[in-house]
Formats: structure tokens, sequence, C-alpha cells
């Protein structure tokens, strides 16, 4: 038995290749306590301590494991294998954290381990982001096809695609059936987002001040003061990336910009941004920016921008690719003739966006949206009271008791009390105002929605940082940098 574990070690690259993904079979107690002395008496053969593991793994031994892969560890800091073995047993034992922690490092960049970035897929796959998730697995199989895993594919839901590259490509490149029709229309006619006049401004955003100042500066100025910046020689141009967790006004602000400098607004939302890709109609993005420059002044918005510019490794044969390089040159072109286009987006997952989307003259001020503190709180629930019955309403004791709570989660307190009311109104036939009461009650109901991006984004400002960009996460998360 244990020569034969031992063979399977020495067949090199592949053993290596599939470590913490294959199982043995047949596994037995003789095997273990021998591969237990060998590792005991040469704790830095890795190969051994890999088929340990696997062993121990198989055996549901999940502290051992963790123990012998981190004494290995000890002797090799900086082996991949031993890494991914001991990702894998925090990703069997439901330490996700730790195991993000691991693989988000060996999984990022252009250097990327493929079965770092399967281990990355499974990891976001459990978080809920199947988007994410697909994405890395692709991108892992178009690396190195023997890293593809059938189960997880079909918990992906993505297990008829198969792994063949003709395959993919035909998944992207035509049309998918059921939106045939729908297509067609769109790309006999190109594309044409509606022209809001949106009525919100500045004062119907609670809170974030830094935010308005910065697009004060970095975009609306600019945008009064045309002359004063080319005569002291200052280039504009260059859009603003928000992101943050969700609900917490990164959408209502875009528009509030549009508002304050009472300009027309246009938004490119995830479902243009869809079929752009089944059309990969790069003819619809030219005219987007088109009519951005025929209704200036104007602000062009890209929600959630990182469904258009996800990592392009992951479009390398895909009609994405053209996609995006086509949106990255259309922003330059916007930059060389901006004038009146003002250029926001944002995003809920910035770590998915592509790299190229914030060098100079693109999204290259990238703003963290936090959630409300206190007082933007009181802010909020009092735009969000503005117009309704309300009766001596206390929002600074409100406001105090919903730390956490997204501007979108105060919004559904307030619809929540309001509902409520309502109910009874009828029921009594009497209208009865709101009070702090009826408020406080509801945001027993509601959750805060906010801390469940943070602990994904924390990872991501602990680990893949580069050049600070998410230091504003470690600020607000109180971490040391
Ligand atoms: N700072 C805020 N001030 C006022 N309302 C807010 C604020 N933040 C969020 N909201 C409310 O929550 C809703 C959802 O916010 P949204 O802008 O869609 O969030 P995001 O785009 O960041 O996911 C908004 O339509 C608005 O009613
Ligand atoms: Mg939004």
């Amino acid at each position: 038995m244990v020569v034969v574990q031992v063979n399977v070690v020495g067949s090199g690259r592949n053993a290596e290749r599939n470590a913490g993904l294959s199982v043995l079979t047949n596994p037995n107690d003789a095997a273990i306590e021998a591969l237990r002395s060998a590792v005991n008496v040469a704790p830095e053969n890795q190969a051994l301590v890999q088929q340990l593991i696997k062993l121990l793994i198989e055996l549901l031994k999940y502290e051992e494991a963790e123990h012998i892969a981190r004494t290995a560890l000890q002797h090799h800091p900086g082996s991949v294998v031993l890494q991914l073995c001991l990702a894998d047993v925090y990703f069997r034992q439901g330490k996700d954290s730790h195991a993000l922690a691991i693989v988000e490092t060996l999984a990022l960049g252009k250097d990327a381990d493929p079965r770092a970035m399967v281990m990355h897929a499974r990891l976001l796959q459990r978080t809920g982001d199947l988007r994410g998730a697909v994405a890395t697995y692709k991108e892992a199989v178009d690396r190195d096809d023997e890293v593809a895993d059938s189960d997880l594919e079909s918990l992906l839901g993505i297990a008829d695609l198969g792994t063949q590259d003709s395959e993919l490509e035909s998944d992207f490149d035509e049309p998918v059936p059921e939106f045939a029709d729908h297509m067609a229309e769109e790309t006999e006619d190109e594309l044409s987002l509606l022209s809001e006049r949106p009525e919100e401004n500045f004062e119907s955003v609670g809170g974030m001040q830094n935010v308005k100042d910065e697009i004060r500066v970095k975009i609306i100025y600019p945008l009064q003061h045309a002359d004063m910046y080319a005569a002291y020689g200052k280039k504009v141009g260059g859009g603003i990336l928000l992101y943050g967790p969700p609900g917490c006004g990164k959408t209502h602000l875009a528009r509030a910009t549009a508002g304050e400098v009472n300009s027309a607004f246009l938004s490119v939302g995830i479902s243009d941004v869809l079929s752009m890709w089944l059309g990969s109609s790069e003819k619809n993005l030219n005219a987007v920016f088109q009519q951005a420059r025929e209704s200036r002044p104007c602000v062009l918005f890209f929600d959630e921008v990182d469904a258009l510019g996800a990592s392009r490794a992951d479009m390398k044969r895909t009609a994405g690719r053209h996609l995006i390089n086509q949106f990255l040159s259309e922003l330059d072109g916007v930059e060389a003739d901006n004038e009146g286009v003002l250029c926001l987006a944002a995003t809920n997952t910035p770590w998915h966006l592509d790299t190229a989307f914030r060098r100079p003259g693109r999204f290259d001020r990238v703003i963290f949206v936090p959630p409300p503190d206190e007082s933007a709180r009181q802010e909020i629930l009092k735009l969000q009271l503005q117009g309704k019955p309300t009766d001596s309403v206390d929002v600074r004791k409100l406001a105090a008791k919903t730390a956490d709570y997204s501007g979108a989660d105060l919004k559904a307190v307030v619809d929540c009390a309001v509902e409520a009311k309502l109910h009874e109104a009828v029921k009594l036939g009497i209208p009865k105002p709101i009070n702090t009461k009826d408020l406080l009650k509801a945001a027993k109901q509601v959750r805060p929605t906010t801390r469940e991006w943070f602990s994904a984004a924390r990872n991501h400002a602990l680990y893949a940082n580069e050049g600070g960009i998410y230091d504003d996460i470690l600020d607000y998360l109180k971490i040391k940098r």
C-alpha cells in the first residue's frame, strides 16, 4: 500500500498539480501510520507531507492535516503546493477567510497559479459570488486545462459547457437563443439610452461629504470653469470610480451629480452591457459615447461597471475582449474630446475590474463610498421621512441604533414602518403619524447588509492592495497599514 502511495508521489508534476484536489482510493491506517513516521523522519520532504495530508483529508482528520501542513510550511514557507494543501484543509473545515487569505495572493496577477484559481473559484462560489467564481474558474482552465473540475463546474452551473476551447468560444460568440429576437432589434437600431434630467442634487444625498467634495473638484469645477483650468494649463479629464458596499448610495449619488450641475444623465446599466455582449455589438458602445457627446453637458454613468470590465483574461477569446478594448479607447476618446462629458462609474466589486480602467485619463480617481456614519444616517433618515406623516421622530436615537445599516437598509426601515402604520390605519379607519417607536421596531426587522461586503473586501484590502488602492477599506476597518 505504502509503496503505491510513494509511487504516486514520485510521479512528479502531475502528483503535485493535483495536491489537495484529488483523492486516493482505499486509504488505511497502516498507510497513514507509515506516512506519519516517514514525515516524522523527514519533515522537509514535501511530497511525503503532501501525501499524508491527502490521506488525512480523506479520513476527515482535518485538525491533524492542518497541523502537518502548517509545520511543513515552516520548513518551506514559499511552497505553493503546501500553501494550497493548507488552503484546502481550511476550506474543508469551513474556515473560508483563512483559505481565502492564502489563495488570493496565489490566484491574482499574471503569474497566478491555476490550481489556486480553482480554489479561489470554490471560495467565491461559497460566498455566493457566482459570476466571480465562473470567471475565475474559466481563466484557470484556460491557463491549464488539467485543473478542470467537473464537480465545481456543476456547482457553478456550467457543467454542460465542457472545457473544450471551441465550446467555450461558441458560448459567447453566438447570441443565446432566447435573447435572439430581442437581439435582432437591438443590433439593427443602435442602443439608445434614456436621457434623464434628475431632480435630485447633492442635498438629496445624506452624508458623503468627502465624496461630494471630490466630485466637485474633479469633475464639476472643471466643467463650470473650463476657461480657468485652461488658463492655468491644468489638464481636465478622467473619470471617477465609486466603490463600496451595495446600497450605500453610489447610483443615487451619480444621479444627484447630474442634478447638481443641471445636466443630462445617461446611465449604462447592467442590462445594456448584457445586450452589448449578446450582440457583440461594439457599435452600441460607440453609440453610447456618441450620444453622451451630443447631450453635453452630461453625466455618463456606468453602473456596475465590473460587468463590463471583468478581468480581460477571462474574455480572451470572447466577444467581450473587443468590447473592453473598445470601451477603453472610447474612454480615451472622451478625454481627447471630453468637454462637458463627466464620466462616473460604480461597482461593488472593484477587484473584478481590469486595472486598465484605472489608468490616467480613465477612471483614475477611485473613491470609497462607505456605509453612512451616525450623522449621515440621521440625514438619510430625515430625507427618507420627508413628505411622510410623522410625529416628533427622534432620528438621533434611531441613527444611534442602526450602525452598519446602508442607506438602502434605512430606506427599508422607513418603508417597513410606513407599511405597518398603513395597515393599522386601514384597520382602525384613522390615519396615524409614524413615531420613533414604530421606526425602532421596524429597524429590528431589517438586518444591516454591509458587514457581509466587508468580510470579502477585507481580504482584498489586506492581500491585493496594490498601490494602496484599498487603504480606505483598511482605515474604515481600523486595520493598521
Ligand atoms: N447617502 C444617501 N442619501 C440618501 N439616500 C440614500 C443614500 N444612500 C442610499 N440611499 C437610498 O438607498 C437607495 C439605494 O442606494 P443606491 O444608490 O442604489 O446604492 P448603490 O448604488 O451603492 O448600491 C437609494 O435609491 C436611496 O434611496
Ligand atoms: Mg447601484
